[in-house]
Parts: structure tokens; C-alpha cells; sequence
């Protein structure tokens, strides 16, 4: 894996639902996104955007919009990786 990337849990990601003045971020693909830079452009406004923080956004996302590219859109907003709850994270 690329040493530059977090390793993060469920219950990690959890933390992170843009509430409190926190980041949002969500899963796709198995890669955390950080979206908060991201929700003032959605083309589907921020509400929609915000339903998949703090968890794994796969089945909302793909509900919607399957065909757009996530992976190149938020390849700046790259914060990590998804492991299973209790894996190591260092
Ligand atoms: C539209 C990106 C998550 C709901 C779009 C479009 C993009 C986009 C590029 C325009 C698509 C097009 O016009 O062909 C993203 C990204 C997401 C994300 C990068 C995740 C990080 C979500 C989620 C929801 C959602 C979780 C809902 C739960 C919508 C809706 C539209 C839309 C309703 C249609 C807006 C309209 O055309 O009026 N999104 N989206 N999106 N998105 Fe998302």
C-alpha cells in the first residue's frame, strides 16, 4: 500500500460525517475520500451528497450515478484506505 495512505476502520470512518465541524469523508471502492472540498460543487447539492458521510458510500453512489468516476473526480481528496474493524492501522 502506499505509505502516504491511512489506514482506516469502519468505526474510524464513522467519526468523520461532517457534523461538529468535522470533515466529511466515505468509502468507494474501498478507499476513503475525504469529500469536504468537494460538497459545494455536487451537482446534487450537498444533502444528498452528506447521506453517504462517515460510512461506506458504495449502494447510495451507485443507486444514483454508477457511471460517474469517482476515482478520478476525488483523486486529490484521497485520505486512505478501508480495513476491517480491528485491523492494524499503523
Ligand atoms: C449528480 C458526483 C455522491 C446524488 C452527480 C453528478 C456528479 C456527482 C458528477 C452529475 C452527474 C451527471 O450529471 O451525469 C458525486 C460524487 C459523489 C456523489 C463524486 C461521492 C463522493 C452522491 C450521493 C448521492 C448523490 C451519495 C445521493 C445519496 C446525486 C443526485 C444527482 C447527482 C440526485 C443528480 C443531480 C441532478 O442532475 O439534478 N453527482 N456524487 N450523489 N448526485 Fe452525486
Amino acid at each position: 500500500d502506499a505509505p502516504y495512505l491511512l489506514r482506516i476502520t469502519p468505526s474510524q470512518l464513522k467519526q468523520m460525517n461532517g457534523r461538529k465541524g468535522r470533515d466529511a469523508w466515505t468509502a468507494l471502492g474501498g478507499m476513503v475520500y475525504n469529500m469536504t472540498p468537494y460538497v459545494p460543487f455536487h451537482p446534487g447539492g450537498a444533502g444528498e451528497l452528506l447521506r453517504c458521510a462517515g460510512k461506506d458510500g458504495n449502494k447510495l453512489f451507485n443507486e444514483v450515478h454508477s457511471w460517474v468516476n469517482y476515482e478520478n473526480m476525488l483523486a486529490a481528496c484521497r485520505v486512505g484506505i478501508l480495513v476491517e474493524e480491528g485491523a492494524s492501522t499503523t
